[in-house]
């Protein structure tokens, strides 16, 4: 049969490839981007409310802003109009590179080299993510980090040690590498680095000290770090600060209501965790896309990943879907239900006549070995 009919069946598998394709086609409406804008910087997804270009219109306001610098090669995105770049956005973060205080001595105990870092996020609409921890790595250090905008207050870490045979390689917990948790709703990070007795005992093994703020599931503390030059560009490259992001100051119920509430259709407001207000948006289950933009988040068709059983029948509602069972069949339809049965099986002829355009379609299915061939059941 297959033989004598395999031109019948290749037509139509072209014409269920067509089909498929372009109900595919209709079901991308998740523009990520404000239309007409770049969405990539280099390797970085720009999704609105973030918009690529100063003053370009693209984002949702000013800070939002990415400065896409095209002097590198690949581009390199920045926030803002400042020196903080990009590595990722997602959802409710912001990932950037890191910037690492770090102070050197010679065997004299006179300071060779010094670093300091102050990163301040007070304009903007970005807080430290409390997922951040301050690290301090040394044998004869002390670094403070002194926090303001939101909750002033000065916190910091201390390592001193003495012998290289004390310090173990992944062990972050004060013998050569120490480590903090820092507040929610951090604006302002300043880091200086000290010292005890000037780095003249341990000057061999660890003639240099280091702090930053970073996302410690990126970071493992090795021995070696402490008398190796190369640590503080790799831990810059290596070792993300994660930043939370909200839209405005207000939360959501002050925001709803107001004509520049950012949630649009079928989405849901979220207030922002940092005690600083602002919210974000999320898409209502059931829907896709991107909250931010214009129409809003659409339906998902879940019937294109058939949730139900194989003799059901999916329709796809608004924010949801409904299993049904063909006739002669009973059950709620749903895979991850009671599926379809066959209601009476003494009546076999029936059951195989109603079966047959499912079975049909489910043979080409295989056949043409096409995922969305079910849009066709509906
Ligand atoms: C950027 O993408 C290119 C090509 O996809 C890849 O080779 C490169 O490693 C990526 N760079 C980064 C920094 O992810
Ligand atoms: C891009 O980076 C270069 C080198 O750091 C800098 O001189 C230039 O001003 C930057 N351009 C923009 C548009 O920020
Ligand atoms: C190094 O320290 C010594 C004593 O602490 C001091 O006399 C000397 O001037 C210092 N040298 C430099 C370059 O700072
Ligand atoms: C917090 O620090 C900032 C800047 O250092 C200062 O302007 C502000 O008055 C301080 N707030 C409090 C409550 O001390
Ligand atoms: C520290 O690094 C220097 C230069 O790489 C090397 O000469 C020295 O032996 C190292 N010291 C220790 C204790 O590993
Ligand atoms: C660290 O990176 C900077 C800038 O890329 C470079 O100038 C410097 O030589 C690097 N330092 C080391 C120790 O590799
Ligand atoms: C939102 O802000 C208003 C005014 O500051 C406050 O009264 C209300 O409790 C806040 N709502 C929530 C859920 O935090």
């Amino acid at each position: 049969m297959c033989q004598q009919s395999i031109f019948f069946h290749l037509l139509l598998c072209l014409l269920l490839t067509l089909g498929s394709t372009s109900a595919e086609f209709i079901s991308i409406g998740t523009s990520i981007a404000k239309p007409n804008c770049q969405s990539k910087c280099g390797n970085l997804t720009v999704p609105f409310p973030f918009g690529i270009g100063l003053g370009a219109g693209c984002s949702l306001g000013s800070w939002f802003d990415v400065n896409c610098n095209t002097s590198f090669n690949p581009p390199r995105p920045y926030i803002g109009t400042g020196n903080l770049e990009i590595l990722d956005i997602s959802d409710n973060t912001l990932k950037i590179k890191n910037w690492v205080a770090s102070r050197c001595y010679n065997q004299f105990g006179n300071i060779t080299q010094e670093n300091r870092v102050l990163i301040d996020l007070a304009t903007t609409p970005f807080t430290f993510s409390d997922i951040n921890k301050f690290s301090v790595l040394g044998c004869d250090e002390f670094a403070l980090m002194a926090g303001s905008e939101g909750r002033n207050f000065t916190s910091g870490c201390v390592s001193v040690c003495f012998s290289i045979d004390d310090l173990i390689d992944g062990d972050c917990s004060g013998i050569g590498c120490c480590q903090t948790a820092i507040p929610k709703g951090l604006k302002r990070f300043n880091t200086n680095l000290g010292t005890l007795y000037s780095h003249l005992n341990i000057w061999s093994f660890a003639p240099c000290g280091y702090a930053f703020l970073g996302d410690p599931d990126s970071f493992r503390f090795s021995v070696s770090d402490l008398n190796n030059t190369a640590f503080q560009n790799r831990t810059i490259e290596n070792v993300p600060v994660v930043l939370d992001w909200a839209i405005g100051t207000q939360n959501c119920s002050e925001a709803q209501g107001s004509s520049d509430f950012a949630c649009l259709q079928n989405s849901y407001c979220l207030d922002s965790d940092t005690g600083l207000g602002g919210y974000r948006c999320s898409c209502s289950d059931g829907y896709k896309g991107n909250p931010y933009l214009s129409p809003g988040c659409i339906d998902i068709n879940e019937c294109e990943i058939n949730p139900c059983d194989e003799n059901g029948i999916c329709t796809n509602t608004q924010g949801s879907y409904t299993c049904s069972c063909a006739n002669g069949y009973s059950g709620d339809g749903r895979k991850d239900g009671r599926g379809c049965n066959a209601k009476n099986s003494q009546f076999p002829l029936i059951k195989f006549a109603l079966g047959i355009p499912l079975m049909f379609l489910t043979r080409l299915y295989s056949y043409c070995n096409i995922e969305s061939i079910k849009i066709f059941v509906l």
